[in-house]
């Protein structure tokens, strides 16, 4: 069939013409009941196509939408006789006259439905090959399909509005930031390392042999320098690139919008922030947000919600009930440094499976189990509930206001699987049991980040941050001492549990940036070879400054009320980070790699080989 099809496509082809001085006089959306008589000419895709005896509709798709376009024998008898050969995603121009559509015909769920345009004359403008999946926002097609043939699921209404939502935010963020005297500013791709925690991407220089640039994991040296120039306020739309472990909001190649600005403090940053979320929503959206945005300490958010980006669209806050259980017959929670809990009201109906799917759940973040007491009006169900003394149970029933018919989900250990399991099954419980009002934005700003953390991997202290985030004042003298407890002059900007944004109020001493890169493992000498630039910059007058950048491909993500963060981007890579459109990464041959000074260790050769085959 598929084969019979593409002859019959090839068959086609001699129908192909130019536009011939046609003009296009509307879009495919437009026309309504008001257009009633007027000749018009428009131009698209076939969507659907169907013979109804002497009449053929045509469902004729832009980017605008749909109309139904009528080849009718009597009206026009040589543009009928052409229309058989009309097959989906066939290209036309139609030259026709609006018409209301029969009484009973109207479709009320097209903006369109009202009228139809009678085809007077038409040009095939170009055949179609059988697409490999329906065109329409209802087709079911895996993503990995739809990703390698994106030209085709571009054409889908869903898509087309994802980017023009895009665009409408970028053009909003434009306007604000020019309004507001700032000026956009491009910097370089090819460069050297930008720490912002992840692994760099790598380019290899031919004029320089054996020594790389790396592509940006965000323009952060480079803006600071723009404020050393003078420029006081900038602004990039900018591409960033991480190799780092992909999730849904989170892509190899991303784009940010990325601003700084020259004497300000905190209050300075986050109320253009603010103003700019304001404008993105007015003109994106149609929405009016009301500003301030609420502010939260990191350290209010990691107890109340266990993550540094709380959703604050629902309750279900965490219980740090350590102290409650300190003395429990029950080890795991006299042990454990931290114990925390979360009540779910009405979860006592859980039954055994759900409670299991959870634990599995709650596994993911690194849980080895998850403890729980259903409360019965007669009794404390759990496997747990016999270690308890009447003094813990008060004491549970007193700090979570326990009511017949909860449930509580425990979760005791180290602090950091603690709080992410347990803030993730917050979330997750609420999203399986509908406790996320839709159409709600809640902003809120997480302040007071440590400075330092503590990385497992590398056993050191690392920027929480990025290493050019001033300490907080008072905190300066805890650097060396205490690091663990250095609050940092950053903010992260949340909407609805996502960071959206985050920033900080740089270092702008050099000296305070020496102890900075020593306080993280630096020699003075590699702090040199790596920063020597900005340590010389921040020698010659550099004003105070601060700045903050956006996740572009998330806030659209979430504007559009998209799943992924790939639907908001018009050639986005997969989880293994490969573009399935283009085939990307590719192998190149041994002469260009050779100019590049470079060869393929047997290992790569061989994985190579072995996938090839
Ligand atoms: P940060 O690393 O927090 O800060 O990045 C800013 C915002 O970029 C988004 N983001 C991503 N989006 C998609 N895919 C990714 N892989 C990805 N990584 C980050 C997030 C995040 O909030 N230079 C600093 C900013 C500054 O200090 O001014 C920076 O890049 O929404």
């Amino acid at each position: 069939m598929n084969e019979q099809n593409q002859d019959i496509q090839k068959e086609h082809q001699q129908f192909i013409s130019d536009l011939e001085g046609w003009t296009r006089t509307h879009g495919c959306g437009e026309l309504g009941i008001g257009d009633n008589g007027r000749e018009v000419c428009l131009m698209g895709w076939v969507q659907y196509r169907r013979d109804h005896g002497g009449l053929i509709f045509v469902d004729l798709r832009d980017k605008d939408g749909l109309t139904q376009v009528v080849f009718s024998p009597e009206a026009a008898p040589l543009a009928h006789e052409k229309a058989h050969i009309l097959r989906s995603e066939y290209v036309l121009a139609i030259k026709g006259k609006v018409r209301p559509r029969p009484e009973g015909m109207v479709n009320p769920d097209m903006a369109t439905g009202e009228v139809e345009v009678v085809v007077s004359d038409w040009k095939l403008l170009n055949t179609s090959k059988t697409p490999p999946f329906a065109v329409e926002d209802r087709c079911d097609a895996a993503e990995n399909l739809r990703l390698a043939w994106r030209f085709l699921d571009l054409r889908r209404p869903r898509m087309q509005r994802s980017l023009r939502l895009r665009h409408k935010v970028i053009k909003a963020v434009r306007s604000y930031l020019d309004d507001n005297g700032f000026i956009e500013v491009e910097t370089p791709v090819l460069t050297k390392s930008t720490p912002e925690g992840a692994r760099d991407f790598l380019v290899p220089s031919r004029l320089n042999p054996g020594q790389f640039y790396a592509l940006p994991q965000s323009p952060q040296l480079f803006k600071q320098l723009l404020m050393v120039g003078g420029i006081e306020r900038y602004f990039q739309i900018v591409r960033c690139f991480r190799d780092e472990d992909l999730r849904a909001d989170r892509q190899p190649e991303f784009t940010q919008i990325d601003m700084e600005m020259s004497f300000v403090d905190e209050d300075g940053v986050m109320k253009i922030a603010e103003g700019l979320m304001r404008q993105v929503f007015h003109d994106a959206m149609g929405i009016d947000l009301a500003l301030p945005f609420p502010r939260m300490t990191w350290t209010e958010a990691m107890a109340k919600y266990g993550v540094d980006k709380p959703d604050t669209r629902f309750g279900l806050e965490l219980h740090d009930v350590t102290a409650i259980v300190k003395n429990s017959e029950f080890k795991l929670f006299s042990s454990s440094k931290l114990v925390k809990a979360l009540r779910f009201p009405g979860g006592e109906k859980f039954t055994r499976k759900e409670i299991d799917e959870l634990t599995e759940f709650v596994k993911i973040y690194g849980a080895r189990g998850l403890a729980w007491i259903k409360i019965r009006p007669d009794e404390w169900q759990s496997p747990i509930a016999k270690f308890l003394s009447a003094e813990e149970r008060a004491g549970l029933t007193k700090e979570l206001q326990l009511e017949t018919g909860d449930i509580v989900f425990f979760q005791a250990g180290e602090p950091a699987v603690v709080n992410t399991a347990l803030g993730n099954l917050r979330v997750q419980l609420a999203r399986e049991h509908g406790l996320i009002p839709e159409n709600t934005y809640n902003f809120l700003w997480v302040t007071d980040f440590p400075l330092f953390e503590y990385s497992e991997e590398q056993k050191r202290y690392v920027a929480c941050h990025h290493p050019f985030t001033s300490p907080a004042g008072n905190d300066l003298q805890k650097m060396a001492a205490d690091p663990a407890n250095v609050k940092a002059r950053a903010y992260d900007m949340v909407l609805n549990g996502n960071e959206v944004g985050g920033g900080s109020i740089r270092i702008h001493s050099a000296s305070m940036q020496n102890d900075m890169f020593e306080a993280l493992g630096f020699t003075r000498e590699q702090a040199e070879t790596q920063f020597g630039f900005l340590l010389k910059a921040l020698e010659h007058g550099a004003p105070p400054h601060g700045g903050i950048a956006f996740g572009l491909d998330r806030l659209v993500m979430i504007l559009a009320n998209a799943q992924s963060i790939r639907d908001v981007i018009a050639f986005p890579k997969t989880q293994k980070a490969v573009c399935l459109l283009t085939d990307a990464p590719g192998l190149v041959d041994s002469t260009q790699l050779g100019e590049l000074g470079l060869r393929l260790r047997e290992t790569e050769k061989k994985q190579i080989g072995d996938a090839d085959r």
